[in-house]
This record gives C-alpha cells, structure tokens and sequence, in this order.
C-alpha cells in the first residue's frame, strides 16, 4: 500500500471512530427521554428524571442524540432554551446561575439588579420568559452533566429551586440530570427528594450485549462498523483497495485468535469509549515508527498523531515557541 493511501485510509477511519456521532441501540431509553422532553416542548408540561449508567456507557451521547433530532424541529428552536450545565465547571449555585442567565441570554435583563435570595433571582429568569401573556412562555430544558457534584453544593439550593419549579405549574421546564452514580437518589436532601419525579433510566449494558455469545458478536459488528470502508467515500482511494481492505477486516473478524483476544476484552469490560481508544490506537499505528524514540517505560501517554503529522504542522505555524520546536526536533523521528 503505497503511503498516500495509507495516509488516506487513516484519516477516513479516524474521523469515522472520533467524529461518528451516530448513536447505535438504546431505543427504548431514547424514545422515552425524546418523548419527556417533547412533552415539555408541545404541551408544556414539567418533567424532572436521571440518566445513570457507567462511565463510558453513552450517557452523553444518548442526550446529545436526543437534542440533535429535536432541534432539527422548528417549534423545539422557537419554543425552548437548552442550558447546560456541568458539575465540575459550576461548582456552586452562584456560578451555575449565572451561567443559567447568560445561556437564556437575560445577561442585560439583570443587569444592576439586587435579588433577595436565589430563588427569586430564577424566578425572574423564568418570568422574563413569558412573552407579555401570562399563560404561554417558552420552556427551558436544563441538562445537568456529573450530576451527583451538584449535591454537593451549600444547601442543594439550584436542585432544590429547579426540582420545585418543575412539580408547579408555572414556565415549563425539564431538568435532566446525567451521572455514574447508581446511589445518587440518596445524596438528595429530603426536601429535594420529594420534589424529584424519581424517574430513571439507567443505561446498563444493553439487551443485545446481555448474553454471553452475542456480546462478543455485537463487539465485532461494532469493530467492522468503525473499520471498513464505505463505497461511496470521499477521499481518494481506489475501489480495488477499498474491496481488499473490507475483504482482510472480514477474514480478521472471523479469526479464532482475533476473536479471542476480542473475547477477552469483553470479559474485562469493552464498553464503546475503551473500544474507540483502542480501535484508535491501532489506526494510529499503521505507519509504524510514531515516537518510537521515546523511551517506552516512559510513555505517560500516546500520541494520537503521527511524527509526519508534526513536522508537518511545525513547518506551517511561524512563531511557535522555541520549546517545541526542539522537543519535536529531538524526540520525534
Ligand atoms: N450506543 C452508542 N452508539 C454509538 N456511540 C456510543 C454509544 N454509546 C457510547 N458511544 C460512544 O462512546 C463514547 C463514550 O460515550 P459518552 O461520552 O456518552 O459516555 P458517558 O456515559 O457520558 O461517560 P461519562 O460518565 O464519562 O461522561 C463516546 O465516544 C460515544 O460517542
Ligand atoms: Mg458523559
């Protein structure tokens, strides 16, 4: 395979594991979590409810699959604010308000204002929503990543205000909470606890991954998804090549000794973020050679991209700091 092709290859395959964002499975927990929000959107009606499931087990990605087919929605993009918030960047109520008040854009709406207390301060985000009528206003779908952090904040006050908001019938709101915390229900205080809807869904490893045999077959259709080559690619690589290429990932796949180390993974635990990395981590290796000065007892980490790649990239940014110039000079082949 001559080095363009090769070079073409991994950059299809690389966008292809980083970038596909296509969620696979999962669809019962997908329609119920589309269905809650639309509720909120279509009828106005406040919702609260967790997602739980390990790390790596797709949390993330469900939402965000779900937020993408509803945006795709003229009433969604007209009718509702998504805010976005993230235990681990608002530490406390303070930031993640005013985080709150800048994603609903009413930065200039409060502006020089004094509030009593917290919750006055959202209650006068909310009411800035109703557009002059007092029975429509827009609704707001909150989504809380690493919710568990949130617990943690002085008196759980934002859980607390928007969990409370959601069970009264004023703006129409839906919060959603993301965690890996299996226990979280029992970090809430009792007052919060009893304003939360206590609907869950937990993202345990799915159906087809249940049994024994079909895990592992479910890990290879996943393998030959992310690695074989569609027809209809877009860059340059001769149809021969790509035959050839779908024909050696096959005979791969049906390998007793591939299978065995695959079987083996996912006995360990192969959820879709650990087979990415290292689906990764083998595309990144077809051009042998990558750091391969370094010293390997050394390798805190790997480098996702080739030493080419680098020297490439130095060649075009002028004015890089000396440093990494000669890190790069030195230490890559
Ligand atoms: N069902 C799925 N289909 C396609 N890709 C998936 C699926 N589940 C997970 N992934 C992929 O696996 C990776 C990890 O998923 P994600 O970040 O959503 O996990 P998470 O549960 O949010 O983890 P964490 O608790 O660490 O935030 C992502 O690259 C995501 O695209
Ligand atoms: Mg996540």
């Amino acid at each position: 395979m001559s080095e363009v092709n090769i070079k073409n290859i991994r950059n299809y395959l690389k966008t292809n594991i980083l970038n596909n964002n296509t969620f696979i499975g999962r669809e019962d927990e997908r329609k119920e979590i589309f269905d809650l929000i639309q509720k909120t959107v279509q009828h106005g009606e406040s919702n609260s409810a967790l997602v739980v499931g390990p790390r790596g087990s797709g949390k993330t990605a469900l939402i965000e699959d779900v937020l993408t087919e509803l945006q795709k929605s003229q009433t969604f993009n007209n009718d509702a604010i998504l805010v976005k918030l993230h235990g681990l960047i608002h530490t406390d109520d303070s930031l993640a308000l005013r985080s709150i008040t800048s994603q609903m854009k009413l930065d200039n709406a409060v502006d020089g204002k004094v509030f009593g207390s917290f919750a006055e301060n959202l209650a006068y985000l909310l009411a800035c929503l109703r557009a002059g009528e007092k029975h429509t206003s827009k609704c707001v779908i909150f989504i809380l990543e690493e919710f568990d952090l949130f617990c943690a904040h002085h008196n759980q006050t934002l859980l607390y205000n928007l969990f409370d908001i959601s069970q009264s019938a004023q703006t129409p709101i839906c919060v959603l909470g993301i965690t890996c915390r299996l226990d979280v229900i029992e970090l809430l205080e009792k007052r919060v606890k009893s304003r939360f809807s206590h609907r869950q869904y937990f993202l345990y490893p799915c159906k087809e991954d249940c049994d024994y045999i079909s895990r592992l077959e479910h890990t290879l259709t996943k393998i030959e998804y992310y690695l074989s080559l569609p027809e209809d690619m877009k860059f340059k690589i001769n149809s021969t090549l790509k035959k050839q290429w779908n024909k050696t990932l096959k005979g791969l796949l049906a390998d007793k000794k591939f299978r065995a180390v695959i079987q083996r993974l996912v006995d360990i635990d192969l959820n879709e973020r650990t087979l990415k990395n290292i689906l990764n981590l083998e595309i990144i290796s077809m051009i042998s050679g990558a750091g391969s000065r370094n010293q390997k007892e050394y390798q805190f980490f790997k480098l996702l991209v080739t030493s080419k790649q680098i020297s490439d990239a130095l060649k075009k940014y002028v004015g890089l700091p000396t440093e990494v110039v000669q890190w790069a000079n030195s230490s890559l082949v």
